[in-house]
């Protein structure tokens, strides 16, 4: 199936504007987006810059807006788009570093700010696990399907309203060890994600959840946060 691919180019160098560059390309079934970029950076143009390492929607780094929304490309297939034209644009909210790479250091960093490790000084590391049941496990184990794709915050409109509002994944990381019942973090955290640019800037708008590749629905978590936050206070 012939399919013309819409791609956002972008070379700060070069001085130019960005700009769209069409490739067309023989899709067969069972391709998917990133195999297509693969493609067309291997014989049609070798200067197209896009990230991917697992090919296996693990390592999330093949974020990107396919036909408007936010995607994993590793993860879809070009046959399912049922579209003669795919546009492919960089993931919205980054800054544009290069074609479809974004800039990531600004998300990691608030993923940094929420403190994303077990914090428990009443109970020092040992060379034994810290056990937990079944159904605490239950309660964390969504959120800790998170690959940092970076999809989820991209598709906020709070986000592209507010550059510092933490953003869902950052904001569903605290929220995976908050809930942790082996943690006891939560006032070193609370600071952070309880202010103008935390929690309280998620307006439930939930693209976050349609855009999530594991489909976590940060809402959820982020509304439970919010629970405990106002629980803890009062
Ligand atoms: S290449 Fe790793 S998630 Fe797509």
């Amino acid at each position: 199936m012939n399919t013309v691919f819409k791609i956002y180019r972008f070379d700060p160098e070069s001085g130019r504007n960005p700009r769209y560059q069409y490739f067309e390309i023989d899709v067969t079934k069972g391709q998917t987006v990133l195999d297509a970029l693969i493609e067309i950076k291997a014989h049609k143009d070798g200067s197209l810059v896009f990230r991917r390492s697992c090919r296996s929607g693990i390592c999330g780094s093949c974020a990107m807006q396919i036909n408007g929304l936010n995607k994993l490309a590793c993860e879809t297939q070009v046959e399912d788009l049922k579209s003669k034209t795919v546009t492919i644009d960089p993931l919205p909210g980054f800054k544009p570093i290069k074609d479809l790479a974004v800039d990531m250091e600004p998300f990691y960093d608030k993923l940094r700010a929420v403190l994303p490790y077990l914090i428990n000084p009443d109970s020092p590391p040992t060379d034994k696990e810290r056990i937990q049941s079944p159904e605490e496990f239950k309660m964390i184990e969504l959120a800790t399907s998170c690959i940092l794709c970076g999809g989820c915050t991209s598709s906020c409109p709070s986000f592209w309203a507010d550059k510092a509002y933490l953003g869902p994944a950052a904001l569903v990381k605290a929220y995976r060890y908050v809930f942790d019942t082996r943690d006891r973090g939560y006032s070193d955290r609370s600071g952070v994600v309880n202010n103008k640019h935390g929690l309280w800037r998620c307006h439930t708008i939930m693209n976050c959840n349609d855009a999530c590749p594991k489909h976590i629905f940060p809402t959820e978590g982020i509304s439970l946060l919010k629970r405990k936050v106002v629980e803890e206070k009062y």
